[in-house]
């Protein structure tokens, strides 16, 4: 395994096998680390987050989803046992994540609720993974927490393409971004120039910076109606977008 990733996906595996194992060792309470991601946050944040965020839009529950950058599965595990008719597809650019998705994930994936695919460097790879399930204009959920705060809006804007493409009109995408205009965006922007400055645009986990207008701004033209959560408001932009019918788009 090279310590030096090359793209998202090396990155993240090299988080997975090398910096996280790192982490739990160095931490006093290492062994409450059982996955990878269990590093951020705490279960009663999870579980409040899902409360504040997912369970209001989730009435009547999705039957497809599609989760973008699940991790070790914290949001994918709540959404499947909140949502029993919830069928998901997980997405990530990490294969070391997506098999520890798989193992904690096990009885969902033997049940049929659960499928995975590693998203390759292409475009439109989500786009064609939706239509190969023949899932195109059916999907009732897209969400990635946590996750997007860390690709660029160049990179991002194709996973929002896919997205109009697979939602139902009416379905929902709900989504976490990096935020530089929040208060605490602002101090983490300011607090991570030393670490990152001499990353010179290699591919890290520093965070990728938007704001509520842009986010707002491109998310309508490509036919959604975004809704933020300010109660959620910290150092990211919380947001639900809303895929208007095609005609309207
Ligand atoms: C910080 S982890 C968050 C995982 C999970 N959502 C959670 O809250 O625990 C970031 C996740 O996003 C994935 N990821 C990073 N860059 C990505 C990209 N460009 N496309 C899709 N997934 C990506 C990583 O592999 C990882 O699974």
């Amino acid at each position: 395994m090279t310590e030096r990733a090359d793209d998202y996906g090396q990155y993240w595996d090299l988080y997975v096998r090398s910096i996280f194992p790192q982490i739990r060792a160095h931490d006093p309470a290492g062994e409450r680390l059982a996955w990878p991601g269990d590093e951020w946050g705490t279960p009663e944040i999870w579980e409040r987050i899902y409360q504040m965020v997912f369970a209001p839009e989730l009435e009547p529950p999705p039957a497809r989803a599609i989760e973008i950058g699940p991790g070790a599965g914290k949001y994918t595990g709540m959404v499947l046992d909140h949502c029993p008719t919830a069928e998901i597809l997980a997405v990530d650019v990490s294969p070391a994540y997506l098999a520890v998705l798989e193992e904690r994930m096990a009885p969902a994936m033997a049940a049929g609720r659960l499928a995975t695919a590693q998203l390759l460097p292409e475009w439109d790879h989500l786009a064609r993974l939706v239509a190969e399930r023949g899932w195109r204009g059916s999907v009732d959920l897209v969400f990635s927490i946590d996750a997007m705060v860390h690709v660029d809006l160049q990179y991002l804007v194709a996973y929002w393409m896919a997205a109009a493409d697979a939602l139902r009109p009416g379905g929902k995408m709900i989504m976490s971004v990096a935020d530089a205009t929040s208060p605490h965006g602002f101090e983490k922007l300011m607090a991570d120039v030393p670490t990152y400055f001499a990353t010179q645009g290699k591919i890290t986990s520093k965070f990728e910076w938007l704001c509520p207008p842009m986010v707002a701004h491109v998310l309508n033209r490509l036919g959604f109606d975004v809704r933020f959560l300010p109660k959620l408001a910290g150092r990211d932009c919380w947001f639900v977008a809303t895929r208007r019918p095609p005609q309207a788009g």
